[in-house]
């Protein structure tokens, strides 16, 4: 944890501890990191404890602290004992970014009941218990930050009424924590990152036939830009939504998309 003063002319940086779900790979690992060059410790939470080595080595390559932990989000216990874990190895816990997540594509007359309970279990349960036990430390610091994953297709997609479902519901969720918690110094702010270039849309491409090249080719043609989105470029808002700045912004929802969306 960082506890020196902050250069001259950067804005006040103060050493927190924060939680990352989903961690391991993709946009997870790709903030664990950027928040850990921001000065804050991160447990750096997924699945498999094991799967979290290389997230961690990243960061302490860096010069952080990070800590593995494995939790399924939407197991309540496993996410009691994790964050249990978290304050006694990084201390109390008051940023939490809720990004754990699955796809179980189908169009709707084909979805099973499984295909949607799994999808909504990990995004929205698993927000869900993730925040309930953050939150009573944050509340007790009298600070905090919780960032939660939408999606672009929160806004409808084709094949993915239960991941839409999800995302359109984090969104609402986000709203209602940022009112909920607000008078005890905590915001709430959800980012709708659209094509994200992760293994997630790795395993779509294969469905659809495409090598993930022609994937990404044919994705960046349709984006304002002109590319498809980085991990990078979504944990870049995750720091400015974690920062002590934006103190006064919250229940945002925030697309990271590269052109205009909503
Ligand atoms: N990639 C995109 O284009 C994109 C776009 C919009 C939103 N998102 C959202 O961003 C988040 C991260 O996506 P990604 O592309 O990095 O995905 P990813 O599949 O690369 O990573 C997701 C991580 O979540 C973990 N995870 C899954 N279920 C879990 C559970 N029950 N408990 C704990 N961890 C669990 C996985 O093990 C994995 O490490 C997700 O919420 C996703 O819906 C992604």
């Amino acid at each position: 944890m960082t506890d020196s003063p902050a250069p001259a002319g950067s804005p006040a940086r103060t050493g927190r501890t924060a939680i990352v779900s989903g961690a391991a790979r993709g946009i997870g690992a790709a903030t664990a990191r950027r928040l850990a060059a921001d000065g804050h410790a991160v447990a750096v939470l997924d699945l498999d404890a094991a799967h979290c080595a290389e997230t961690v080595a990243a960061i302490e390559a860096d010069g952080g602290r990070a800590l593995a932990v494995g939790a399924d989000v939407a197991d309540a216990s496993a996410v009691d004992a994790a964050v249990a874990t978290v304050v006694e190895r990084l201390g109390a816990p008051t940023i939490l970014v809720n990004n754990a997540g699955i796809l179980r594509d189908n169009l709707i007359f084909k979805m099973t009941e499984g295909d949607w309970d799994a999808v909504l279990g990990v995004h929205l349960r698993g927000a869900f218990l993730m925040t309930r036990a953050v939150q009573k430390h944050q509340v007790e610091a009298g600070w905090g930050r919780i960032v939660n994953l939408s999606s672009t297709s929160a806004l409808g997609n084709r094949g993915q009424a239960n991941y839409s479902a999800a995302k359109a519901g984090m969104q609402g969720f986000t709203k209602t924590l940022a009112i909920e918690l607000g008078r005890f110094g905590v915001t709430a702010n959800a980012i709708a990152p659209g094509f994200i270039a992760t293994d997630m849309l790795r395993e779509t491409a294969e469905r659809m036939h495409l090598t993930f090249e022609e994937f990404l080719e044919g994705a960046a043609k349709e984006i304002p830009v002109g590319r498809v989105g980085q991990p990078e470029d979504v944990a870049a808002a995750a720091s400015f939504f974690c920062s002590e700045a934006a103190s006064f912004v919250s229940g945002q929802v925030l697309y990271v998309a590269g052109g205009p969306k909503a």
